[in-house]
């Protein structure tokens, strides 16, 4: 397959590239500054000249905090962005597979998110991604919608990324036990994605690693275990205490009603959790 991956310097672009490459696609994997996905007009001359079977959208406006003083630039990926290559790809005949997340949900919900329920997005960003999840589907009705949370790898620049490196280096970490989430290695991700890419499921779908889903306290601990750091350097901590300019649901952990055939569930959080921490020895 010929795979146009947008974003290419992010965590889970990098990881879709690396997989796309080792199942021997043809891979064109765009930076930002290659590809700016706001830019109409390029977003339209990339398509046509490169001529992909599937576009994998992992370009986003993705700092949180950031948005809230950015609207502008973060509605301009997250929103204007997918619309743009929604419209390319449903004029050039292309599959579209892109990311949403699970902070499109207020977090007021016990248990698991699934796609049957309502989104209430709070904050810039939460708002934003949810505006491109409504942009994909109005443009292009075969979009693939992809809800993910918690998303963690290698050269992950966000706490659950970095938090092994942290601990590896002996230094004392403040992790929120009173939020809940489904963690998801971003390799497991890409590789759903293009998966998704080779059949025709279209719609919003979930996609996390399996399991109840944890804390990041919870998260931490299980890092400390696995990867044999000090538990002790675990501070767990209220989210409310961190006083962080975006709100953040306090519960998003995501699970799936929507049956692909042939594709299963995501392995197992901690089983990810063990093959990343191998990854980066
Ligand atoms: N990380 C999580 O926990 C999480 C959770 C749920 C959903 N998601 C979603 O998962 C997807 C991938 O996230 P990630 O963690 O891999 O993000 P990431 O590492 O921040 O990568 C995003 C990439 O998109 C690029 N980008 C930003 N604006 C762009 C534009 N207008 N045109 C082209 N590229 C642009 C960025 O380039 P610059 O660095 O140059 O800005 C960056 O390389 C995103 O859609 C995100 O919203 C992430």
């Amino acid at each position: 397959m010929k795979v146009l991956i947008t974003g290419a310097n992010g965590m889970v672009a990098r990881a879709a590239k690396e997989y796309c490459e080792k199942i021997g696609d043809d891979v064109a994997a765009l930076t930002r500054a290659e590809l700016d996905i706001a830019d109409e007009a390029a977003v339209q001359a990339a398509v046509a000249e490169l001529r992909p079977d599937a576009i994998l959208n992992l370009a986003a406006f993705t700092d949180v905090d950031g948005a809230e003083a950015q609207v502008e630039a973060c509605n301009a990926a997250n929103v204007a962005g997918v619309r743009n290559l929604a419209l390319a790809a449903v004029e050039h005949g292309v599959r579209f597979v892109t990311v949403s997340t699970d902070y499109v949900f207020s977090g007021e919900k016990e248990g698991f998110y699934t796609e049957d329920d309502l989104p209430e997005p709070k904050g810039v960003y939460a708002v934003s991604k949810y505006e491109g999840e409504l942009a994909a589907a109005e443009a292009n009705p075969e979009a693939v919608i992809v809800r993910s949370g918690w998303i963690y790898g290698r050269g992950g620049t966000n706490f659950l990324s970095v938090m092994h490196r942290l601990l590896g280096e002996g230094k004392a970490i403040k992790a929120i036990s009173d939020a809940f989430g489904t963690p998801t290695y971003g390799a497991d991700l890409a590789r759903r994605m293009r998966e998704l890419a080779a059949t025709d499921f279209t719609g919003v779908i979930h996609v996390t690693n399996a399991g109840e889903g944890t804390s990041y306290a919870g998260f931490a601990k299980k890092l400390a275990e696995l990867g044999g750091f000090d538990s002790d350097l675990i501070e767990e901590v209220s989210g409310e205490t961190l006083k962080r300019p975006a709100p953040r649901p306090r519960n998003s952990r995501l699970a799936s009603v929507r049956e692909v055939k042939s594709l299963g569930a995501l392995p197992d959080w901690e089983d990810a959790l063990a093959r990343f921490l191998l990854s980066e020895k």
